[in-house]
């Protein structure tokens, strides 16, 4: 084989909404050498919920590292050259778990959740001018159902077994890195409760200037502190595996899906940005400032599954392209009220410019121009913020595939739109995270070593005045989306 065995490899667990993903890369060159994916099932138990079975999600990682490791032994490759795992995640999303048990208390309440809608309301009509920025000098994030804060308040209003295991001082919380690596370390026996500073600044329980938890926050919430993880830092060593194919491999790397890709992408300059095309949109740049579109893969998800318009979701590309145009039609995909920059929980999705011509390529068309003008809309927001106007875009994630988004996003931003040619940049970032780690340091972080990291650009096509034509157009469309009742 060319990969001389000696080679250090890094494994990263990447457990997104939709699947989870083990991925085994080369730390000297970050070539991908084997990895296997597993989809989640996840249920909607009434309308606006969303949950997921935190059992079978550690399954599922489970399975993958297990798989993964079977094709390392079919390409005559060591197991024992993995050297150290890193664990990236869907961020936000709350479990509840019995430590004494080891089992969940409930499901996983994902992100895209709105139960907490009604408690969010109050919470902002309580606050002075009904502001829901209230907390934002201290969290970074306006009052949202999407944090973990108020899933988690939820389950201890609602669920008798979590108020219960609370009071007896046997429940503990935390995001999907948490739960994984609690289990993987040895649960119930011995496993390590901590979380990194990227899964934490997303529970609105973090103060992201003291870099802890806020016993302020905690108090407004209700939420006792002693159940909430330990804060750790991305790059460290948090345990060992306890069993499986990869006993006794450090996890070492730890960071939320959307900051692993912005290392994995290699912004580490100020002002460097990248978006993440997953079940959501989400724009990350590197002084700190994000921005969350909560409707990306899943419109395409939705106009598979509930208008049958496609057969497998790659097909949008084909459709959209028999029209060309979306013939005046566009689409405001709010399925769970918009997110950045509008935050507006009660908008829902509109489709509008409809004439006799329209027909299903249009709105294929409009779906995927309604990602690309989403996309503006928070680059647009961070411009302004930062002052200093992004000159390219870097992008990965699952829909990145797809050319044709790619160059409708060139054309709506007006600059171009980088794609790196191994798109599995989160789990990129959570490898270089754990291979880097003190103890480990198997992972020199240099990305012009990184050889088999290469890209495509794509430069805008059309005339910018077309280009903010349509993004005046689009904005109207998303002003009858936010008061669509009224
Ligand atoms: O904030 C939610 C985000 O982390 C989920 O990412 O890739 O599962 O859509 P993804």
């Amino acid at each position: 084989s060319s990969r001389p065995e000696a080679d250090s490899l890094v494994g990263a667990i990447d457990q997104g909404t939709s699947s989870t993903r083990f991925l085994v890369f080369n730390a000297k060159t970050a070539e991908l050498i084997s990895q296997h994916q597993v989809e989640i099932n996840q249920s909607f138990p009434k309308e606006g919920w969303v949950e997921e079975d935190p059992k079978e999600i550690l399954q599922s990682v489970c399975e993958c590292m297990e798989r993964t490791s079977e094709k390392l032994i079919q390409l005559n490759i060591n197991i024992s050259n993995v050297k150290a795992i890193g664990v990236t995640n869907q961020r936000e999303t709350t479990v509840v778990w019995d430590k004494e048990t080891g089992e969940p208390l409930y499901n996983a309440i994902v992100w895209l959740d709105l139960r907490t809608q009604s408690t969010v309301e109050k919470l902002i009509k309580k606050t002075p001018g009904k502001n829901k920025n209230h907390l934002k000098d201290k969290t970074g994030l306006p009052i949202s159902t999407y944090f973990s804060a108020l899933k988690l308040r939820w389950l201890m209003d609602n669920i008798e077994s979590v108020a219960e295991a609370v009071q007896t001082n046997r429940a503990v919380f935390g995001t999907v890195d948490s739960w994984l690596i609690w289990c993987l370390t040895g649960g119930k026996n011995g496993g390590v409760h901590c979380t990194d500073v990227t899964n934490a600044s997303r529970t609105m329980l973090f103060n992201i200037h003291t870099m802890q938890w806020d016993p302020e926050l905690c108090k407004y919430f209700d939420v006792p502190i002693e159940i909430l993880p330990e804060v750790r830092s991305s790059s460290e060593i948090y345990g060992y595996m306890n069993s499986g194919s990869l006993v006794g491999v450090p996890i070492s790397g730890c960071l939320g899906d959307q900051s692993a890709a912005l290392v994995g992408q290699m912004c580490f300059k100020d002002g460097q940005a990248k978006n993440t095309y997953g079940t959501g949109c989400f724009m990350l740049k590197n002084t700190g400032v994000k921005g969350s579109v909560a409707i990306a893969g899943a419109v395409v998800r939705w106009l598979k599954e509930n208008l049958g318009i496609i057969k497998s979701s790659s097909d949008i590309e084909k459709l959209a392209a028999t029209a060309g145009t979306s013939y005046g039609c566009y689409f405001v995909p709010a399925f769970s009220g918009l997110y950045a920059p509008y935050w507006e929980p009660s908008a829902r999705g509109i489709i509008c410019g409809l004439t006799q011509f329209t027909n299903s390529s249009h709105l294929a068309f409009a779906a995927l121009e309604a990602v690309c003008f989403q996309t503006r809309e928070v680059l647009d927001a961070m411009n302004q913020d930062s002052g200093v106007p992004l000159s390219q875009l870097q992008v990965d994630g699952g829909m990145t595939a797809n050319k044709l988004l790619m160059q409708l996003q060139a054309d709506i931003l007006c600059i171009p739109v980088v794609r790196p040619s191994m798109s599995e940049t989160t789990a990129l970032g959570a490898a270089m995270a754990a291979g880097a780690a003190e103890g480990v340091c198997v992972w020199t972080i240099n990305p012009d070593g990184m050889t088999s990291v290469t890209s495509e650009k794509y430069q805008p096509k059309i005339n910018p005045d077309e280009s903010e034509f349509r993004y005046t157009r689009w904005k109207k469309a998303v002003q009858k989306a936010m008061n669509w009742e009224t």
